[in-house]
């Protein structure tokens, strides 16, 4: 079989670690930084975003089309996060992580089964994936703004972290509350 043409090493022209420098007026150090801090939040939002596609899919049980509605929004909102970070990582002159393999290996949040799960196991793992995302996106929000990138800063706080915190909101409404929730 032929190879395609465009898989030759030799069409490649930034290799991943590579820094494309432009005027941005923004410390070199700063955005190398950025860089590899988005492209992790990247791995863990894509793999999130691709997480509620699959919940979206294999909704079950009497909630069924709420769930099924439910996650289908969020994945949509999550795709946007997806290509806001990405296109920030482009912008600092850097390289997005882009395709599955690259995501899976990167990623902190734990591998889902490929069967199906109950609902209650479904919104679990999702609240774990987004503690994970919102742990390390308030860390990098703290980083960006000593290094002075406040592009990126932004980005996290007023798109990543709220959107993921309205979203943990609607999840955690669906779990049952904890006795100490309770007392009067
Ligand atoms: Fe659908």
């Amino acid at each position: 079989m032929k190879e395609p043409i465009t898989a030759s090493k030799r069409g490649e022209t930034q290799t991943f670690h590579m820094i494309r420098r432009t005027p941005l007026a923004l410390d070199e150090t700063a955005a190398v930084a950025s860089i590899n801090d988005l492209n992790q939040l990247l791995a863990d939002v894509m793999t999130l975003r691709d997480l509620y596609k699959k919940h979206h899919w294999q909704a079950s049980g009497p909630s069924f089309y709420m769930m099924h509605l439910l996650f289908d929004k969020h994945f949509e909102e999550q795709s946007a996060l997806v290509d806001l970070i990405a296109e920030r990582i482009q912008t600092l002159g850097g390289v997005t992580i882009a395709m599955a393999p690259d995501v899976a290996e990167a990623t902190l949040i734990p591998r889902a089964p490929k069967g199906r799960e109950n609902t209650a196991t479904q919104i679990a793992r999702l609240l774990h994936a987004h503690e994970v995302i919102l742990l390390e996106t308030r860390a990098m929000a703290r980083d960006s703004a000593a290094n002075g990138d406040l592009g990126t800063n932004d980005i996290l706080v007023s798109n990543v972290l709220r959107t993921n915190e309205l979203q943990v909101w609607f999840l955690a409404e669906h779990v049952p509350c904890k006795p100490i929730c309770d007392e009067e």
